[in-house]
C-alpha cells in the first residue's frame, strides 16, 4: 500500500464527473487499498478517487461504525429519508468547516471490489459520508451546499 498525494479544492480534477469502472483487477485493488491508507492516515472518513487524481467512481468510507472499512465502486443513491444538518468538511480542504444540509437516512447500491453488488443503508455520519462522496464523483464540492461556514479559530 502506498499513500497518495491529496489534490486540493482550486484544482479542475475535483470538477470532473467520474467514469465508471470495467475492470475488477489489481488495479483497482491497488487504489482501493491506497485510497483507504491516504484516507486514514489523514484522519478522514471518506475518500473519492478524484480525491487522489483518478477520475473513476471509486470512493472508501469508514466512520469507525460496525461496517468498519467501505468500499464502493459505481455506487448510486436509490433511497433518502429526512434531513440533518451538521458541520462537514473534506480533505481536499483541511481546516475548513461548514454546515451542510444532507439527508438523514440514505441507502446506497454499489459493487465491490470483485464486482458484486452490495447494498448499504447510512444514518447520521454515514449517510452524510455516502452523499459528500458520491458528489464528488459528479464534480460536486461541500463548499457548493454549504449554508454556513463554521468560523475559524
Ligand atoms: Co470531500
Amino acid at each position: 500500500m502506498a499513500q497518495r498525494e491529496i489534490v486540493r479544492f482550486g484544482d479542475d480534477t475535483l470538477r470532473k464527473k467520474c467514469r465508471e469502472v470495467t475492470e475488477f483487477d489489481e488495479k483497482l485493488w491497488i487504489l482501493l487499498d491506497d485510497m483507504y491508507e491516504t484516507m486514514m492516515n489523514n484522519n478522514g472518513v471518506g475518500l473519492a478517487a478524484p480525491q487522489v487524481g483518478i477520475l473513476r467512481r471509486v470512493v472508501v468510507i469508514d466512520v469507525d461504525d460496525d461496517n468498519g472499512k467501505i468500499e464502493l465502486v459505481n455506487p448510486v443513491i436509490v433511497g433518502m429519508r429526512g434531513k440533518q444538518v451538521e458541520s462537514e468538511g473534506c480533505l481536499s480542504e483541511p481546516g475548513k468547516y461548514g454546515y451542510v444540509k444532507r439527508p438523514a437516512k440514505v441507502k446506497v447500491q454499489a459493487l465491490n471490489s470483485y464486482g458484486k453488488p452490495v447494498t448499504y443503508i447510512g444514518t447520521g455520519l454515514l449517510a452524510r459520508a455516502f452523499c459528500h462522496e458520491i458528489d464528488h464523483l459528479n464534480g460536486i464540492l461541500f463548499s457548493d451546499k454549504v449554508i454556513e461556514w463554521v468560523e475559524e479559530e
